[in-house]
C-alpha cells in the first residue's frame, strides 16, 4: 500500500548529493538548508547519497552547518552510487530510516540516475523532488543543470591554453571532454574556445572528412587544428573506469594515421568536476533550491526543478525522466560554419 506521508505541513525534510558531484552542489545544499529553516522547517542532511540513507547516515542541519561552501566544488554531503539502493530491499531500508526520523520530504541533487531513484521514493510514498546537477547537463526539462556552466569554462580554459602551444607547434590537437554518452559540454566548450571540429556521440562525422579539411587548412597557412572530442564518441566513456579506452586517443591516432601531421591528445578528465562554481552556477543552485523547499511546503512531490527560457520551473519528474535531451543542433551548425 502506498505510504502518503507528505501534505500541506511538511515539517521536516532530507538533503542528498548523488552521483558524479558537481560545482555548485554545494551552493544547492547550502539554499535547501538556509530557506528550509527561514521557513522554520527541521532539515537533515544525509551523507555519502542513497548509501548513506539506507544507513541512516544523516545529521540535523543548522545555518552554520552550510557556511563558507557556497564557493566551493565537490559536496560536503559526499556522494556515492549504490547497487543496493537499485533494489526493492534497499529502498525499503531507506524508508525506514527517514520514517524513523519522521522525515517527510527529500531534496535529491543530482543527474537523471538519480532522480530515478526519487522518483522510486515517491512511489513509496515520500515527498522527493529533484534538483539537476550533472557537468553532463543531459538532464531533460531544464536547460541547465548544476556545474555545467563551471565544467564548459574549464574546458573552454584547457583549449584556450592548448591552442597557445598548438600555434607555436602547428599540431593538431585533439581534446577530450566529458559527457558520458552525450555531448552537451563537447559542443558548448567547442563552440566557445573556437574549435575547429568538434565530435559528438550524436551526431555522425566522416575522419576522412575531416582529415582533407585539416590537410588543406595547413595549405592555406592555417597554424593549429583544435578537435574536441567528446568521451562518448564511439561508445567509449568514463576514462579511469576502463583503462586503455579513450575516445580521444582513438580519434587522435586515426587524425595521424591518415593525415602523416604531428597529432597531440589531451584528456580533460576529472579537472572539469572541480575549481569555484561560476556566478551562473551558483545562482541556479541558489533559487534551484528555494524552489524545492517551496515546492515540499506546498505539499508537491514527485517533482523535478529546471530552469526553462530563464525561468525556474517545477516537471513531474516522471516525465522527466522517461524524456531524453537533445542537443542544439543550430549550435552544432553554427560551430561549422565558424571554422
Ligand atoms: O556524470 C558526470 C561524469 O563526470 C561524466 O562526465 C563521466 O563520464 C562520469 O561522471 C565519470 O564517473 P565516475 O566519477 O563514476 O568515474
Amino acid at each position: 500500500m502506498l505510504h502518503r506521508l507528505w501534505g500541506e505541513n511538511v515539517k521536516r525534510i532530507a538533503v542528498l548529493t548523488s552521483g558524479g558531484d558537481a560545482p555548485g552542489m554545494n551552493a544547492a545544499i547550502r539554499s535547501v538548508v538556509r530557506t528550509g529553516l527561514y521557513h522554520g522547517l527541521t532539515v537533515f542532511g544525509v551523507s555519502r547519497g542513497y548509501l548513506g540513507l539506507m544507513n541512516g547516515e544523516m545529521e540535523e542541519m543548522d545555518t552554520r552547518s552550510v557556511g563558507d561552501i557556497v564557493q566551493r566544488a565537490g559536496t560536503i554531503l559526499r556522494s556515492a552510487r549504490s547497487e543496493k539502493f537499485k533494489t526493492e530491499e534497499g529502498r525499503r531500508e531507506a524508508l525506514f530510516q527517514l520514517e524513523k526520523r519522521g522525515i517527510e520530504g527529500l531534496v535529491v541533487i543530482g543527474g537523471d540516475g538519480s532522480f530515478r531513484g526519487a522518483k522510486c521514493l515517491a512511489d513509496l510514498g515520500v515527498a522527493t523532488i529533484g534538483i539537476p546537477a550533472s557537468i553532463d547537463n543531459d538532464v531533460a526539462c531544464t536547460d541547465l543543470a548544476i556545474g555545467f556552466d563551471t565544467a564548459a569554462n574549464t574546458a573552454v580554459d584547457a583549449i584556450t591554453k592548448i591552442r597557445d602551444t598548438a600555434s607555436s607547434h602547428g599540431r593538431v590537437n585533439v581534446i577530450e571532454v566529458m559527457g558520458r554518452t552525450t555531448g552537451f559540454l563537447a559542443l558548448a566548450a567547442g563552440l566557445a574556445g573556437g574549435a575547429e571540429y568538434i565530435l559528438i556521440p550524436e551526431i555522425e562525422f566522416d575522419l576522412d572528412d575531416i582529415c582533407e579539411k585539416i590537410l588543406s587548412g595547413y595549405q592555406r597557412g592555417k597554424t593549429h587544428n583544435i578537435v574536441v572530442v567528446a568521451e562518448g564518441v564511439g561508445g567509449y566513456h568514463a576514462p579511469g573506469r576502463e583503462f586503455g579506452h579513450s575516445a580521444g586517443f582513438e580519434v587522435g591516432k586515426a587524425l595521424k594515421e591518415k593525415t602523416g601531421l604531428e597529432t597531440r591528445v589531451t584528456v580533460l578528465g576529472y579537472i572539469q568536476r572541480g575549481g569555484a562554481p561560476t556566478v551562473q552556477d551558483r545562482l541556479i543552485a541558489s533559487r534551484f533550491g528555494l524552489r524545492a523547499v517551496e515546492l515540499l511546503m506546498s505539499g508537491k512531490a514527485g517533482r523535478m526543478v529546471g530552469l526553462t527560457q530563464g525561468e525556474i520551473r517545477d516537471y513531474d519528474i516522471d516525465y522527466a525522466v522517461s524524456q531524453k535531451k537533445a542537443v542544439n543542433l543550430d549550435d552544432y551548425r553554427l560551430s561549422e560554419m565558424l571554422t
